[in-house]
C-alpha cells in the first residue's frame, strides 16, 4: 500500500525524538508499508538532503533498542523528503500540493504536531488547497487546546474540514503495550471480570511519575502544567481502560463508548472535594539520582514565581453500579523518585481471618507500564517453615514480565499507532466527544486553582511529591503502593 505521510512540525521536538524513531523501527520491523514517504514540513529552509543529515544526527540521542548502521539509516532516510513552509501562509500550501502531486498514493496521512494554536489553520488550509480528497487522514498532537472551549473550537474547526473516521487524535498513552494488554486481561481472560467491580476492589492507584523535569519545554510548560499535559489525557485514558464495561466488540465505536460512559460518569467536583480531593504540587530544587537538578522556578522560559503545577494527585469515583464508592486516586508529576508508571488494583482483603498474621494482607495486581511492561500478582502462601503448625503467610507474586516474554524490541507506543493511521484503525484514538467530557471534568479544577492565591505546594526534587498527597489518600484508611 502506498502512502504519504505528511509531517508538520517535521522539524520540531516530537519529530525527531518520538515520530522519525517510530518510523524508523517500523521500517525496521518490516511492518512500514513499503512505496511510502514521510514528508518533513518545517520553516526552516531546507533540501531533502539536508532534512535526512539533520534527522539522522540525532538520532544518537533518541530512545533505540539498537542504533542503526550508516546503510540501514541511509535505506530508512531514502523515504524521507522535505517542504519548507510557513503553516499560516496560505500560498506556501502550493508547495505541499506540487509535492503530493508527483505521485499516486492509496493514503495521505497528514500529521499536525505543531502548537495547538496552528491546528485549526492548518486543517482550514488544506481543505482550500483541495488536499482532503475524503480519503486524507488527519492525526491531531494533545494538548488539543487549553480548556474546554478551546477544545470546542478547535474539535469545531477540524470538523468542517474531516469527518470524524478521518480524525486520529493521539493519546500515545493508549499505544503503550501495557496499555494494550489491560485490553487483553481484561476482555480476553474470564478470570477477573467477576472480580472486577466495587464487591472486590478497595481502592485503585494510577501513577504516572516522571523523573525528568521540564527539560527545554519550559516555556510551553509554564502554560499548559501536570493537569492539562498528563491528567486530562494520559490518566483519564487509563482510567477509562480499568473502568469501562466490556465493549460489544473490537471496533473503535464500540471501545470509544465505553470509554464515554466512564468519562459521564466521573464523579462532579464540590467546592469540598475541590479542597480536600486535589492536590497540586511544584518541584523544588532536588537531586535525581545523586545529581543536583534545579528547581522548577528556575528552569529556562519559566516565571520565577510561577503557580504552575508539576505535580497532580487527585482522588474520584466512578459513579455507577459497578464502582460506587471506590476511590480512583491519580497521581502524576515531574522530577519524582523514579520513572515509573503503574496502575495498581487494590483488592479488599478476605472476609475472615483463619491464619495468624493474615489480616495484613489484600491481594493487588500492578499492571506496569514503565520502565518495566508486565503484570504482577500479589498472593499470599504458606512459606517454607521449620516450625511444626506455622501458620504464618508470606506475600508472593506471580510476575509476568512481557519484555521477557515476548522480547524487549516490541512495538513502541507512537510506532504501533502510527501504523494503526496508516492502515486506518481508530481503535486506539480518542473521539471528540470523550476529550469534551475530559475537559468538562478538569474544568472545575482549573477554575479552582485560578482563585486559590496559595498556590502549588513545593515538593523537593527526587521525592514522591507533597505529603498532602499522602494525606490524602491516608484519610480512607490506604496508603500509596510504595508507602505500605
Ligand atoms: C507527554 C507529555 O504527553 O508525555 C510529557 O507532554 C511527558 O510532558 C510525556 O513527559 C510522558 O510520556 P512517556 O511515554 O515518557 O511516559
Amino acid at each position: 500500500m502506498s502512502f504519504d505521510l505528511v509531517l508538520f512540525g517535521g522539524t520540531g521536538d516530537l519529530a525527531w525524538r518520538k515520530l522519525m524513531p517510530a518510523l524508523f523501527q517500523a521500517f525496521r520491523h518490516g511492518t512500514l508499508p513499503s512505496g511510502g514517504r514521510i514528508i518533513g514540513v518545517g520553516r526552516d529552509d531546507l533540501s531533502a538532503e539536508q532534512y535526512r543529515a539533520r534527522i539522522g544526527s540525532r538520532f544518537d540521542q533518541v530512545e533505540l533498542a539498537k542504533r542503526p548502521s550508516p546503510q540501514e539509516f541511509a535505506r530508512f532516510a531514502a523515504l524521507l523528503e522535505y517542504v519548507r513552509m510557513d503553516l499560516s501562509h496560505p500560498a506556501d500550501y502550493a508547495r505541499l500540493t506540487a509535492k503530493l502531486q508527483e505521485r499516486q498514493t492509496d493514503t495521505v496521512v497528514m500529521y499536525v504536531a505543531t502548537a495547538p494554536a496552528l491546528f485549526t489553520t492548518v486543517c482550514e488550509q488544506l481543505a482550500v488547497a483541495g488536499l482532503n480528497t475524503g480519503q486524507t487522514r488527519v492525526v491531531l498532537e494533545k494538548p488539543l487546546g487549553h480548556n474546554l472551549a478551546s477544545n470546542r473550537a478547535i474539535n469545531e474547526a477540524v470538523g468542517h474540514v474531516f469527518s470524524e473516521k478521518q480524525i486520529f487524535r493521539i493519546d500515545h498513552y493508549l499505544g503503550k503495550p501495557a496499555v494494550q494488554n489491560l485490553f487483553a486481561l481484561r476482555f480476553g481472560n474470564a478470570l477477573f471480570e467477576p472480580l472486577w467491580r466495587r464487591e472486590h476492589i478497595a481502592n485503585i492507584q494510577i501513577t504516572i511519575a516522571e523523573e525528568l523535569g521540564v527539560e527545554n519545554r519550559g516555556a510551553f510548560y509554564e502554560t499548559t502544567g501536570a493537569l492539562r499535559d498528563m491528567v486530562q489525557n494520559h490518566a483519564l485514558q487509563l482510567l477509562c481502560a480499568i473502568g469501562m464495561e466490556p465493549p460489544i466488540n473490537a471496533h473503535a465505536d464500540a471501545i470509544r463508548d465505553e470509554k464515554l460512559k466512564v468519562l459521564r460518569s466521573l464523579k462532579p467536583w464540590t467546592p469540598e472535594s475541590l479542597a480536600q480531593d486535589v492536590i497540586r504540587g511544584q518541584y523544588a530544587a532536588g537531586s535525581i539520582a545523586g545529581v543536583a537538578v534545579p528547581a522548577y522556578r528556575d528552569e529556562g522560559g519559566v516565571n520565577p514565581q510561577s503557580h504552575t503545577e508539576t505535580f497532580v494527585a487527585l482522588r474520584t469515583e466512578i459513579s455507577n453500579w459497578r464502582w460506587a464508592g471506590v476511590p480512583f486516586y491519580i497521581r502524576t508529576g515531574k522530577r519524582l523518585a523514579g520513572r515509573d508508571a503503574r496502575i495498581v488494583i487494590n483488592f479488599r482483603p478476605t472476609p475472615h481471618a483463619i491464619f495468624n498474621s493474615q489480616m495484613d494482607v489484600s491481594n493487588q495486581l500492578v499492571i506496569n507500564l514503565q520502565p518495566k511492561d508486565g503484570l504482577e500478582l500479589h498472593l499470599v502462601a504458606q512459606g517454607q517453615s521449620n516450625r511444626r503448625n506455622s501458620q504464618t503467610l508470606s506475600p508472593v507474586q506471580l510476575d509476568l514480565d512481557f519484555d521477557k516474554r515476548f522480547g524487549s524490541e516490541r512495538v513502541g507506543a507512537y510506532e504501533r499507532l502510527l501504523l494503526d493511521v496508516i492502515d486506518g484503525r481508530l481503535n486506539l484514538f480518542v473521539r471528540a466527544d470523550e476529550q469534551f467530557e475530559a475537559w468538562r471534568w478538569v474544568e472545575p479544577i482549573i477554575e479552582h486553582w485560578k482563585n486559590d492565591v496559595q498556590g502549588p505546594r513545593l515538593y523537593a526534587a527526587g521525592t514522591w511529591g507533597p505529603s498532602a498527597a499522602s494525606a490524602m489518600i491516608a484519610r480512607d484508611g490506604y496508603c500509596w503502593s510504595e508507602e505500605c
